[in-house]
């Protein structure tokens, strides 16, 4: 025997009955994306790695040890995106994009790359569902983008916490880096390795130690806000009044400073119970200076990026995932048979009904067991003998009982729908809407 050859560890399948709560989470985004204005953007997952390692900051986590990286066969060095940011950025400094427009909304749907020790809610292939604004750096694009993800959590009934915090910029950001420096010097022997290193390198990292130890000390540590210049105290002021204005709540965390060096100002972070450790279920801010950073024009921009994986496995926790039966399921017996089926099964599906087709070579006794197992209300049975009479007979799976129907493939698929629900051809309460026409919901996928 072989051996099996199987996925790579912390890259995993996407099976339904999961996948399609995952095309109702895409789905719903799009919806909120479009209604704000946002146009989709698709980048492809390899870039060259000093995208990332200038784009997201060589001292961090992610460049110095979570990147898939690798010599291409012309020795260029390539890297699997580990976030879609840097990106983004890319795409729209090569394209030109801020001389189409003065402010460019931007979403993207798709897979990215991390080499993390694999755990619940953490995978080296996850997926994020981001979006960026280009081009305003008014507190009020900072308050609306916050007002779109309370929204969208608030709308799936999901309960949430947003935590934010402002990171100043470049102007009061270095004597608030220098006042970390000096107080973790101070208390050095209680602090960890990792900090010890990130001390010299990237103090603010020190606030987001997981160590229980370096945690104790640091709570005690200074905070940005004492430290804002007066431009970003006024900008956060202002987005936490907007957001104060619609009611959105959340909570002020001097200690989140993100795993990223692209931030400065407004930074905020979705928390959501039932994750466990891996608890953030989205994350972003305001990234000034980065466009300029990758070569690109002085433009400023915000965006964040939610974690499908989190996402969905909060929604499980709500409903649990179901598929959603056929509007029909359609059983022939035999190879003749088997034809009329066929082209039944497509005019229905033209029709915009969701329609189950099996295989005429199946006995009735497996077809009803499968057609039971899907969900389906209603069997239409097509024997043999019933084929000249351009006849077949509708099963009730609930009522348990069998009727004949007509089957007439010159009418609408709405008329043959109804003839095969209700025989006696009078518009049937049952009738189903066609697919498109149907209500979204997460217990309906
Ligand atoms: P991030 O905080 O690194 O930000 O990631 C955003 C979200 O992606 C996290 O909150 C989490 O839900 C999910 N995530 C991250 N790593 C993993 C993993 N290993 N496994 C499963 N889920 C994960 C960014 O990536 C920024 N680009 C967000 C952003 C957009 N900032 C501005 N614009």
């Amino acid at each position: 025997m072989p051996e099996l050859i199987q996925s790579v560890r912390g890259m995993n399948d996407l099976l339904p009955p999961d996948s399609a709560k995952w095309g109702y989470v895409e789905r719903r985004c799009r919806e909120l994306f479009e209604r704000h204005g946002y146009e989709e953007i698709r980048t492809p997952v390899l870039e060259h790695t000093p995208l990332f390692a200038r784009g997201i900051g060589e001292t961090t986590d992610i460049v110095e040890k979570e990147m898939y990286t690798f010599t291409d066969r012309d020795e260029s060095s390539l890297t699997l995106r580990p976030e879609g940011t840097a990106s983004v950025i890319r795409a729209y400094i090569e394209h030109s994009l801020a001389h189409r427009e003065p402010v460019s909304k931007l979403f993207y749907i798709g897979p990215m790359f991390r080499r993390e020790r694999p755990q619940k809610g953490r995978y080296r292939q996850f997926h994020q569902i981001g979006a960026e604004i280009l081009g305003r750096d008014d507190p009020l694009i900072d308050a609306e983008l916050l007002l779109m993800l309370h929204d969208f959590f608030t709308a799936l009934r999901l309960e949430v916490t947003i935590d934010v915090n402002s990171l100043g910029d470049a102007v009061c950001r270095p004597a608030y880096r220098e006042s970390l420096r000096v107080f973790g010097e101070s208390r050095l022997a209680q602090l960890c390795e990792n900090c010890h290193a990130r001390l010299h390198r990237n103090p603010l990292r020190l606030l987001d130690c997981k160590e229980p130890g370096c945690r104790q000390v640091t709570a005690d540590a200074p905070v940005f806000a004492d430290f804002l210049c007066a431009p970003c105290r006024d900008h956060f002021a202002r987005v936490q009044d907007y957001l104060r204005r619609e009611n959105v709540p959340f909570a002020l965390n001097p200690r989140l400073v993100r795993g990223l060096d692209y931030y400065c100002r407004t930074s905020f972070e979705v928390i959501a119970q039932g994750l466990g450790s891996q608890n953030a279920v989205c994350g972003g801010g305001r990234y000034d200076g980065l466009v300029e950073q990758l070569g690109g024009p002085a433009v400023p921009g915000i965006g964040f990026a939610i974690g499908v994986e989190r996402l969905v496995m909060l929604l499980q926790a709500q409903a649990p995932p179901r598929s959603s039966p056929p509007d029909l399921f359609i059983a022939p017996l035999g190879e003749a048979a088997e034809g009329r089926a066929f082209s039944v099964a497509h005019r229905l599906r033209l029709g915009g009904y969701r329609i189950e087709l099996e295989s005429g070579s199946r006995g009735l006794k497996a077809q009803m067991r499968r057609a039971d197992k899907l969900g389906a209300r209603y069997v239409l049975i097509l024997g043999e003998n019933e084929l000249a009479a351009g006849k077949g007979t509708v099963r009730d799976m609930q009522a348990k009982s069998d009727r004949p129907a007509a089957i007439d493939l010159a009418l609408p698929a709405r008329a043959m729908i109804e003839a095969i629900y209700n025989p006696s051809s009078q518009p049937s309460a049952l009738s189903p809407q066609p697919e498109g026409a149907e209500q979204d919901s997460p217990g309906k996928v």
